[in-house]
């Protein structure tokens, strides 16, 4: 739990940094689904949660020069107490939140007040400026993590990994994916924990953020998981873990396997300060092509195939992103992972990397190579024309159905070196052979006398 000096002294920092005007900031409110009674579960805004710690709906705060803060808060109606419960006395939620006045939100009057400026319309006010200043000071402050939020991401990733080695558990051939999900999302339950964001629960792992759909597991698929947890104060984890149906990975996909683990333990020896993220990404990319070269599905110097991009063909994608008090931490700020001067590629594969910026210590990053067997991209001609004889087209065709693999963990660059953050996710090889199988089916654990 984030305590109320803490949301103070952050406060203070933004305060400084924008030095003068008053700053707004909006949380979020209710969403309906078709109508409002029937909502869609309430998720406060995380600049909101980072400076206030205030999960309510529809609360504001603005925040003067020198760091004084008036919370606004609806007005409860009467009948909120019959329907939704006693609402906390406001100036309850002030004292959390360590705010020097609360005010009713009908008082609130943005003019002269500097906002975030973000696409969602819900959220302006009039007379409030959208200040891009702002914007760029809030990314700064969230950039870096504290111990305290170390802690959350720590406690959000125990969870996790008790979810991931109950779902390797609890697949069997015949088990559907939405089975194995609602076991990994039962754990985050029992737990008091929500869904950092939805679940990724599918043998067709080469469709990258593909769902569960009630498929039957069958026996030669790959299952794909990609699922995290998120604490009661909005802290994200985000961990993937492929696994074998049959509990044993065949040669083939042993030899994939092992590649991506690879690729992503020597992409993790560079989440240090002062490393550039890409640099993360292409050193994944170089290990995966040189193991994609001895498996005869690339051909050349690794390099060149790197430079080229045509490890591509099975690694689209970049090899992660900051995560925080949002997995894919501040994208609604736009290409916030992208510093000033650095533009990105237009290369195929590396145009999906989300960040490439200079890490720095406190910041924390995902790193998630993967390896997948696309159809689209095997039968794209212009990636044909463009590849050539740089992937052998026709070795690939011969591994259509194969799905994909990722293994993703969140790591903490630190000046004494990469800290991969939860309690050690099963991952090896052995590791999770030794895991798949050895629960009871999601059937018999969920419905136990049918
Ligand atoms: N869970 C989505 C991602 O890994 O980016
Ligand atoms: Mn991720
Ligand atoms: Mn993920």
């Amino acid at each position: 739990m984030t305590d109320a000096a803490t949301y103070r002294a952050r406060r203070a920092r933004l305060a400084e940094a924008m030095g003068g005007r008053p700053l707004l900031l909006r949380g979020h409110n209710v969403l309906p689904r078709n109508f409002a009674l029937n909502a869609y579960p309430f998720r406060q805004d995380s600049t909101f949660l980072y400076f206030l710690g205030v999960d309510a709906p529809n609360a504001s705060a603005v925040i003067a020069a020198d760091g004084a803060t008036t919370l606004y808060l609806p007005e409860p109606h009467a009948d909120d107490p019959l329907w939704h419960g006693e609402v906390p006395p406001p100036g309850e939620v002030g004292a959390l939140a360590g705010v020097d006045s609360v005010a009713n939100a009908e008082a609130l009057d943005g003019s002269g007040c500097l906002t975030l400026a973000v696409a969602d319309p819900t959220v302006g006010l009039a007379g409030a400026v959208d200040s891009s200043d702002l914007t760029q000071a809030v990314v700064r402050l969230r950039l870096t993590r504290d111990a305290d939020e170390i802690a959350q991401m720590e406690a959000a990733l125990a969870v996790t990994a008790e979810a991931h080695v109950a779902a390797m558990g609890a697949t069997h051939p015949g088990v559907t994916d939405t089975a194995v999900q609602a076991i990994i999302e039962a754990v985050f339950k029992v737990h008091g924990m929500g869904l950092a964001y939805p679940s990724i629960v599918t043998a067709r792992g080469e469709v990258l953020h593909g769902h569960a759909s009630g498929t039957p597991l069958v026996d030669g698929d790959l299952l794909l998981v990609d699922a995290g947890a998120e604490t009661p104060g909005g802290y994200a984890s985000d961990i993937t873990r492929t696994w074998p149906v049959s509990g044993t990975f065949d040669g083939r996909q042993r030899a994939a396997y092992e590649a991506v683990l690879e690729a992503q333990t020597a992409a993790i020896e560079l989440v240090r300060p002062g490393v550039r993220y890409r640099e993360v990404h292409l050193q994944s990319a170089r290990v995966l092509a040189a193991a994609l070269v001895e498996l005869g599905l690339l051909h050349g110097d690794v390099d060149g195939l790197v430079e080229q991009g045509a490890h591509a063909v099975f690694f689209p994608h970049g090899v992660g992103h900051l995560i925080g008090l949002d997995v894919h931490d501040m994208e609604l700020y736009g290409d916030i992972g992208y510093p000033a001067g650095r533009e990105r590629s237009d290369q195929f594969g590396l145009g999906f990397l989300r960040l490439d910026c200079d890490l720095e210590d406190g910041m924390v990053v995902t790193v998630e190579p993967g390896f997948y067997v696309v159809p689209a991209i095997l039968q794209d001609a212009s990636l044909r024309e463009r590849f050539g004889d740089s992937v052998d087209w026709a070795a690939a065709e011969g591994w259509l159905g194969f799905g994909g693999i990722r293994i993703e963990d969140d790591v903490l660059a630190t000046a004494s070196g990469p800290r991969v953050l939860g309690p050690g996710i099963p991952r090896t090889v052995a590791e999770v052979e030794a895991l798949v199988g050895i629960g009871p089916n999601p059937r018999q654990r969920l419905l136990p006398n049918r």
